[in-house]
């Protein structure tokens, strides 16, 4: 996106008639390490990245909010707390209402709004479009009602609007990112607690995101069949989730467990681990380390919990091989498709790249997108 603002203050203003009062960003995300275990309580680390969801907005004098978007057609209106049940036709939509059901429900006070969007979030490529869509609103509701919620709060409301409203079983680490990553920063939040702590990112790695050019459908029936599969497991250990079940407590009781489930578990077990320590190898400087991790956690995605693609294991391979152990390369994001993150010394940047554009087509019949991005800024109003 060259420069939005001058783009949704048009639409804007093509569509209502009068000037926007004002103009948020939210950003997308990518997740370094950490994957499927945020609703399992457990540790995640990602970042923000340098794409993101635009929102123009006019305060209105009643509770009506009528919303615009560049990318699809339509003026979607509702009325504050009086969303009626999500319907598939409305799309994008179903994450705004999401989030205003999710403050009436709370009993929180908001005045209606009129809006345009627009971004440049990749949308069903695992680098959270929807979160980014949703944080965007949700600043700007919480700025011109004067709400005083913090960040966090914002990003809960966000959470609950796509368990309650949408239906999606999310966990909570796309919505604290959009909401409180640091520019620099990755950011390890304990989702047990939601703790949140800023982890420099290494002046020497180029952090690449490369789009597989297959979607990640956003609400895949297996996500859910994940969470239920992570849930059984703890529910034989008489644990809510699987934060503090021990790989030694689960391989004991190995013989009791459904295979299939036994081998989800293990991967959120051990991804805690890695993720962990990659936040320590981040910290030290230690790429060879990053690099086995990053490995590792693949490989557990791909063979435990199952959620890896062929052709993204073929992108995951051939950049490995270019890489070795100047640098660290996974995918990302919640599977099924989607993107792979690679974090290499910058003087591999362009050899990683040329290798993606060489092999990946001929080896998959694929188009790939590479992007070079930066850990980027939580959400904010933008002046
Ligand atoms: C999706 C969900 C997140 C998280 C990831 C997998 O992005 O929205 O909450 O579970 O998948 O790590």
């Amino acid at each position: 996106m060259s420069n939005p603002a001058p783009s949704v203050t048009k639409l804007f203003v093509k569509t209502f008639g009068t000037k926007p009062d004002a103009l948020y960003q939210a950003p997308g995300r990518v997740n370094l390490i950490g994957e499927h275990t945020d609703y399992n309580e457990g540790l995640v680390l990602p970042a923000a990245i340098n794409f993101h969801t635009i929102i123009a907005v006019k305060r209105r004098d009643d509770d009506k909010f009528r919303a615009v978007s560049a990318a699809f057609p339509g003026i979607f209106e509702w009325h504050y707390g009086d969303e009626g049940s999500m319907s598939e036709d409305e799309g994008w939509v179903s994450y705004l209402k999401g989030f205003t059901s999710a403050m009436a429900q709370s009993g929180l006070p908001a005045r209606g709004l009129d809006l345009a969007v627009i971004g440049n979030v990749p949308a069903n490529a695992g680098l959270a479009s929807s979160a980014s869509l949703e944080i965007a609103f949700g600043t700007a509701i919480n700025d011109t009602s004067q709400l005083h919620l913090s960040p966090l709060a914002i990003a809960q409301l966000a959470q609950r609007g796509e368990n309650h409203y949408v239906g999606y079983g999310c966990g909570i680490m796309d919505q604290i990112t959009c909401a409180m990553a640091e520019a620099g920063a990755a950011l390890l939040i304990d989702c047990l607690d939601l703790d949140c702590e800023s982890v420099p990112f290494p002046d020497d790695l180029s952090l690449l995101i490369i789009n597989s050019g297959l979607p990640s459908i956003a609400h895949s029936t297996e996500f859910g069949e994940r969470r239920l599969q992570c849930e059984q497991v703890a529910g034989h250990f008489g644990l809510d989730t699987l934060r503090h079940l021990s790989l030694r407590a689960l391989q004991s009781a190995e013989d009791e467990l459904d295979p299939v489930a036994f081998r989800r578990a293990r991967h959120v077990i051990s991804e805690n681990q890695r993720t962990q320590s990659a936040c320590r190898a981040l910290e030290q400087g230690d790429i060879a380390r990053l690099s086995k991790l990053m490995a590792e956690s693949h490989r557990s995605m791909r063979d435990d919990f199952e959620i890896s693609h062929p052709a993204i294991d073929t992108l995951v391979e051939l950049i490995a091989e270019v890489v070795g152990e100047r640098g660290g390369v996974r995918m990302t994001g919640k599977g099924f498709g989607g993107c792979v993150i690679a974090l290499v010394e910058h003087e591999l940047t362009d050899k990683v790249i040329a290798a993606v554009e060489q092999q990946y087509p001929a080896k998959t019949e694929l188009e790939a997108s590479v992007y070079l991005c930066s850990p980027s800024d939580g959400a904010s109003r933008l002046d």
